[in-house]
């Protein structure tokens, strides 16, 4: 088998952005502001593979209101030379959206590329209404105009990891969001 991954590094020896009680609270608190603002009102939740899942099962389990849950999985050619059309649909959702209340969930909003693609795609379904929700917002490396409705946390410009986010994959189960040591390529 080739091995041209990079280093694997321990995530023990990262530094920890947000530990797991931090993003549990959070996310109870999204969970919250959710069920009031919809309450009476069934939602569907989108989450965009593989990175938002693990937001997606705890926000889920957070929220009181009848909902139920889809996926889509997207794919990007060389994010940071990119415009808005370099997002691909891999996989669309399984049930249908329109007239329904919908709430797309995703790990990261960062130049805002998959999310605007995604938000487009999603309009076209004419669902009666369409929210973002993303655990983590780094606003300094937005390349179009694009606002999540719901945020845990707002963070700078460092390449995080854990809590379903991967570096090549890697460490989407690691229980805290910690910041890997060096930015990969393209951020
Ligand atoms: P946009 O299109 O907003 O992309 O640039 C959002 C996607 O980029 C990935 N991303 C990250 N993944 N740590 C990660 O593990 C990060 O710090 C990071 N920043 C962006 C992520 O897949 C997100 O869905
Ligand atoms: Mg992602």
């Amino acid at each position: 088998m080739s091995t041209n991954l990079p280093e694997f590094v321990p995530p023990g020896t990262m530094e920890v952005l947000f530990s797991k009680e931090q993003i549990a609270e959070r996310v109870r608190a999204l969970g919250k502001e959710i069920s009031e603002e919809y309450a009476g009102q069934a939602i569907v939740l989108i989450g965009v593979l593989k990175g938002a899942a693990i937001f997606l099962a705890d926000l889920a389990r957070s929220i009181e209101v009848d909902n139920t849950f889809d996926f889509v999985a997207v794919s990007s050619y060389g994010r940071a030379r990119v415009s808005s059309g370099a997002v691909k649909l891999i996989k669309d959702i399984d049930n249908p959206i329109e007239g329904k209340h919908v709430i797309l969930v995703e790990d990261i909003l960062d130049t805002g590329l998959t999310l605007s693609y995604l938000r487009g795609l999603m309009l076209q379904h004419k669902p009666a209404s369409l929210k973002i929700a993303t655990c983590l917002d780094k606003p300094e490396r937005r390349l179009v105009p694009i606002e999540a409705d719901y945020v845990c946390f707002k963070i700078p410009n460092s390449f995080v990891i854990g809590y379903g986010m991967d570096y090549a994959e890697r460490y989407r189960g690691v229980e805290d969001i910690r910041i890997m040591p060096e930015n990969p390529p393209g951020h």
